[in-house]
């Protein structure tokens, strides 16, 4: 193929070697945004103009709207190395014919056993146990020192049953015993059958009797603040919330006041509404466990999530239908 006619691929930010190689056996010429943080939108706008590319890979951090379209007239692909893609206006996407990919599946492992581990940072009280010692708190054993609360036998909520969601529902009950319950806009009979879990039509229902409660949806109009001061007061006042989807699921203000005003006993996230930026007050509460967006931060899964993008990428040039297309 002569080198003007070979597709060109701009990647937002590095992304593992594995893809990007995958693009250049194909003779792509492959450009990757030479930063070493998150591009602003006229920084990404000023590189696509630089050649007309034919795909982008895009990042969670980046807003693809309408001005990245206009910016990349000839790309007819946006592949999107997350599992979410609440950062492209898929609406406008589709208006401009442009295929959208995501990379589900292959980090469903790491977030769910990232769940798993804010859900027990919180129960064993460990992070504030660490900070104990590390200040040189620590002055001997004592019978009241952090006391927590079993992980073991209590009833889990999940909000949200894809890959993520009944994973953490079969860790839960297979590794912990817990009683798992959980709602869903479609019924997961396989969680039911594997985890015994019984389904709630009625999140607020949910709520009101989990100890422990875990987002797994993805961020839509019609889960942002899904769950709002009026569900925190519904959560028992011994609760955990764990958000390792979204931070906009949550209002995160709301759930600032009600850890503090102990409505609810905790909360673990990985995600948080205006990140990185976090709510006011957020950082100072003694009753959160906090990560920086990790969840899915493995060298497998974030291999292959490059394998995805490229896979797709390939498959949509040579004429098959990507695999993990959304629109
Ligand atoms: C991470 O948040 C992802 O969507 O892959």
């Amino acid at each position: 193929m002569h080198k003007n006619t070979m597709k060109k691929i701009f990647i937002t930010r590095k992304i593992p070697e594995i893809g990007i190689n995958m693009l250049k056996e194909k003779d792509y010429e492959v450009d990757i945004c030479p930063v070493e943080k998150v591009p602003s939108q006229s920084k990404l706008m000023g590189h696509l103009k630089e050649k007309p590319y034919d795909a982008i890979i895009s990042l969670l951090t980046d807003k693809i709207d309408a001005s990245i379209f206009r910016a990349a007239p000839n790309a007819k692909i946006v592949a999107n190395y997350a599992t979410g893609y609440n950062n492209i206006d898929l609406k406008d996407a589709k208006k401009r014919g442009i295929v959208v990919t995501n990379t589900p599946g292959v980090s469903s492992l790491a977030v769910a056993e990232h769940t798993m581990a804010l859900m027990l940072a919180l129960t064993t009280r460990l992070i504030e146990g660490d900070k104990f010692v590390v200040a040189g708190k620590f002055k001997g054993w004592a019978p009241d020192n952090f006391i927590g609360t079993d992980l073991s036998g209590k009833t889990v909520g999940i909000v949200g049953v894809g890959n993520i969601g009944g994973r953490v529902a079969y860790m839960a009950h297979h590794g912990f015993g817990s009683k798992i319950i959980y709602t869903d806009v479609v019924q997961n009979t396989k969680i039911e059958s594997d985890c015994g879990a019984q389904r709630f039509s009625d999140l607020n229902e949910l709520l009101k009797v989990a100890d422990i409660v875990s987002l797994h949806v993805p961020l839509l109009e019609s889960t942002h603040h899904l769950i709002n001061e009026s569900h925190l007061k519904l959560m028992k006042p011994t609760a955990f919330l764990i958000n390792t989807s979204r931070g906009p699921v949550v209002d995160e203000a709301a759930l600032v006041r009600a850890l503090e005003s102990k409505t609810i006993a905790g909360a673990g996230l990985d995600v948080f509404e205006f990140e990185p930026k976090l709510a006011k007050g957020l950082r100072k509460l003694p009753n959160v466990v906090l990560t920086p967006h990790i969840a899915s931060a493995r060298e497998s899964a974030r291999r292959d999530m490059a394998v995805l993008v490229a896979q797709d990428i390939i498959d949509f040039f040579e004429g098959r239908e990507p695999k993990n297309k959304v629109v």
